[in-house]
């Protein structure tokens, strides 16, 4: 048997059904919020993600699927949307269309991390980007739909993480602080911190490893190294956030996996999850236009791991997704059969969800089957019927019954109950 690759699933009815819903609740808020959505391609250049998101990040270290084209080129399945959002905003000139630029995106991306609970190798974002804006009130207005969003779906156990790792101007005393503080530690840190100290120290902050969680605690905080207007930046977040009664706790160590953030980062996190609890991350990515051959250009956003907010909506019990058919068609016979196919089409097209089976039934049977359903209406064709031109209309859930012509079907199903 052939079987999906580890770290990948099919998502299968009905909880695809649950999928659509967590989606749409994402279009409709985001459209609220002016939202425009961007679909880039499953794969791009190597050279994207490793100048982007930084050689030195698990991501591009280590988890990165790529491959070498024909033509020999290195081609990497994204890891992350916001390299790719940012490459389409410079090679299309997306700039000069608006001062701020709110785009969102929803897909899969490739991470080869190994495989638990919340943690996939194809797993889907929602993502957000703005470009074109440093104020710290869009960074709040940003968390605010984050909030929203999370509300309409009834999740509410959650709890926002927010820092600031500075800027290219006050960061490199605090690295060298680090790094000082680093080379006296060097005996209790593990391998990759030790490498990590020369060539990035940020990302020992990042380190999940147990043995190094007691140094990293240790170690200086960033939020003493921010110059005047990074400070400043980052007080007017906080306050941006107490107006609208935001809750948050501030993480000196938060500074996230990759490496174009600058000034606000934040998380989201929800002890639902377990191990893999962060449900969203994101942050203020100034410099990665640059970085990328572009003009500068301000850029705030997050992306939420789509697989966790199902994984909370399903032990929430949330959303209630109604697969039942409001009307199932049970025809006995195959003259009724015919009739009943014409009659689903009827119906489809005046926007009933209507059930027609393929399996020749007994009336028993078809019962059996609607109730299954959990359909709300029954409607049997019979030989009788198609003469008479008269169909019982049955309610499933009490069994009342009534005898109606095709054309009063609908307006009866809609009506007639409420009496
Ligand atoms: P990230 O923190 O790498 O950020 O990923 C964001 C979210 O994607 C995570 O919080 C998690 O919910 C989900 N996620 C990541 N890896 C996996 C995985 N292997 N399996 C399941 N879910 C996963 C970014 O990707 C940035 N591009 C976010 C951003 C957008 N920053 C600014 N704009």
């Amino acid at each position: 048997m052939i079987k999906a690759i580890k770290g990948t699933r099919d998502i299968l009815p009905p909880e695809s059904a649950v999928w659509s819903q967590v989606e749409r609740a994402a279009r409709e808020v985001l459209h609220l919020y002016g939202f425009s959505e961007i679909r880039t391609p499953i794969f791009e250049s190597t050279e994207l993600f490793a100048r982007g998101v930084g050689e030195d990040t698990d991501i591009v270290s280590k988890e990165m699927y790529t491959f070498g084209d024909r033509d020999s080129r290195s081609l990497t399945l994204r890891p992350e949307g916001t390299a790719p959002v940012v490459r389409a905003f410079i090679e299309h000139q997306l700039h000069r269309n608006s001062q701020i630029l709110k785009l969102y995106y929803m897909g899969p991306m490739f991470r080869r991390e190994r495989p638990q609970r919340g943690r996939s190798r194809q797993f889907h974002q929602l993502g957000v980007e703005v470009l074109g804006s440093d104020h710290p009130a869009i960074e709040a207005e940003v968390i605010e739909l984050l909030q929203l969003f999370l509300s309409r779906l009834e999740i509410r156990e959650t709890e926002l993480l927010v820092n600031s790792i500075g800027c290219n101007c006050c960061r490199p005393q605090f690295l060298k602080e680090l790094q000082t503080e680093l080379a006296m530690k060097k005996a209790q840190l593990c391998q990759d911190c030790n490498r990590r100290s020369e060539t990035n120290p940020l990302r020992v902050l990042d380190c999940k490893v147990d043995s190094c969680q007691s140094v990293i605690e240790s170690l200086p905080s960033i939020l003493e190294f921010l110059d005047e207007a990074c400070r400043q930046h980052f007080d007017q977040f906080l306050s941006y956030l107490q107006s609208r009664d935001i809750d948050f706790r501030v993480v000196p160590r938060l500074v996230r996996g990759l490496d174009y953030y600058m000034r606000t980062t934040f998380e989201i996190v929800s002890p639902g999850l377990g191990a893999q609890n962060t449900l969203v991350g994101g942050g203020r990515y100034d410099g990665l236009a640059e970085i990328l051959g572009g003009d500068a250009t301000k850029g705030f956003g997050f992306a939420l791991g789509l697989e966790r907010i199902i994984l909370l909506c399903r032990q929430d019990g949330h959303p209630s997704v109604s697969i039942s058919p409001q009307l199932f068609l049970a025809p006995l016979g195959e003259r009724a059969f015919n009739k009943a196919t014409l009659m689903a089409r009827e119906f489809r097209h005046q926007e009933v969800y209507c059930f027609l089976d393929f399996i020749p039934r007994t009336l028993k049977s078809a019962m059996r089957l609607a109730n299954k359903l959990a359909a709300e209406y029954l409607l049997i064709i019979g030989d009788d019927e198609l003469r008479s031109g008269k169909y019982p209309l049955k309610r499933m859930r009490d069994g009342a019954q009534i005898v109606v012509i095709e054309a009063e079907v609908l307006s009866r199903l809609r009506s007639v109950w409420e009496d």
